[in-house]
């Protein structure tokens, strides 16, 4: 299928464009590069550098290019600097959006996969955390990602526009052969953080809280490997032939790990130590947030191949100890 990947020169988006070619899938790529980095791309992929707002640039790739279905990776996804800055925020994730599912319809295309997250949930009333859970988000972030669900549930309903919406919980890893991986900039996933104290390039690691009420009192995460998250988006493609299909589907492997299980899964496989300076909780982080990943199980044959954090440092520390300056752009 030709598939249209907006955001593609992302940290997801770009090892999802490898999982499709690996599918036998032709991957197109938009990104205005604004985050992502053009040399995580193969050269032979055809890649757009646009604005996903901008309607005319879009109607012309997605007719141009015979484009059956649309990914969509794009957003900003900064929490603290969404609750500093929200029009941005509304504006690029949401906004320009809308945008590109006008210039879809236009074209006559109506498959999209969209990527959510689990800061839909907020804080949860219990875990872990189901698909059927009120969603509360507790930043504009995940209120921007929510917005759009819900946009698409009646653009569904309207246009008979088939999607899936995907949410993450926390991506995390890099190509098992080493050739891509995460390079934020700035960078506030804690995997890459704690590598960085063991490469050298921070004096050491913040741990936010540790009086909360998990086992050894810090935060609980569920880290998913970010070539499992792109296997989803693929097997997600026959539940889209249906015109007028919705289907949202929590992502994550379901075994959280403490921020202290963390650092020692990284100073394991990189055989060094990192300093840590324990630090006061972080406003609005929630104790512990983990998935309940059986609907994308049972619906997508969804399997987790990456099913603990060490076989997840594994991949990232071998990205990054390669490669201590990222893509170097
Ligand atoms: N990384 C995670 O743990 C995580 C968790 C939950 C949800 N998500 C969501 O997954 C998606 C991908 O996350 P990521 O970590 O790969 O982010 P990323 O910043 O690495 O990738 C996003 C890409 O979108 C591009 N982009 C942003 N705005 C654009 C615009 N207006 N037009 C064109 N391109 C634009 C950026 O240049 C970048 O390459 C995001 O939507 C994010 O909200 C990520």
């Amino acid at each position: 299928m030709k598939v249209l990947v907006v955001g593609g020169a992302g940290y997801i988006g770009s090892h999802c464009v490898r999982q499709l070619v690996a599918a036998g899938h032709e991957p197109v790529v938009v990104d205005n590069l604004v985050f992502g980095h053009r040399k995580a791309v193969a050269p032979e992929i055809p890649f757009y550098t646009d604005h996903l707002g901008n309607v005319d640039a879009m109607r012309k790739i997605l007719s141009e290019e015979k484009i059956e279905l649309v990914m969509h990776f794009a957003a900003f996804a900064y929490v603290g600097e969404s609750v500093e800055k929200p029009l941005k925020y509304y504006d690029n994730n949401f906004i320009a959006t809308l945008r590109l599912l006008e210039a879809m319809l236009a074209e006559g295309v109506k498959k999209f996969v969209f990527s959510s997250t689990c800061a839909t949930y907020g804080v949860p009333p219990s875990l872990p955390i189901v698909e059927t859970m009120p969603q509360a988000p507790i930043n504009p972030y995940g209120q921007t990602k929510l917005d759009v669900e819900n946009a698409l549930k009646a653009l569904a309903h309207s246009d008979g526009l088939s999607f899936a919406a995907f949410r993450y919980f926390n991506a995390a890893g890099a190509a098992t052969d080493g050739s891509i991986g995460e390079d934020h900039n700035p960078e506030t996933h804690l995997i890459p953080l704690v590598i960085d104290a063991a490469l050298g390039k921070r004096e050491n690691i913040k741990i936010f809280g540790t009086d909360y009420d998990t086992p050894d009192g810090t935060c609980l995460r569920d880290y998913v490997h970010v070539d499992d998250l792109s296997r989803a988006h693929i097997a997600v493609f026959d539940k889209l032939a249906t015109p007028g299909t919705g289907c949202f589907y929590n992502l994550g492997t379901g075994t959280p790990y403490s921020v202290r299980e963390v650092i020692e899964a990284v100073e394991k496989v990189s055989g060094k130590q990192v300093k840590i300076v324990e630090v006061e909780r972080r406003a609005g982080d929630p104790p512990a947030l983990y998935a309940d990943s059986s609907k994308a199980k049972s619906e997508l044959g969804w399997k987790v191949e990456f099913d603990s954090v060490e076989k997840i440092v594994e991949t990232a520390w071998a990205w990054h100890s390669a490669h201590p300056d990222g893509f170097g752009d």
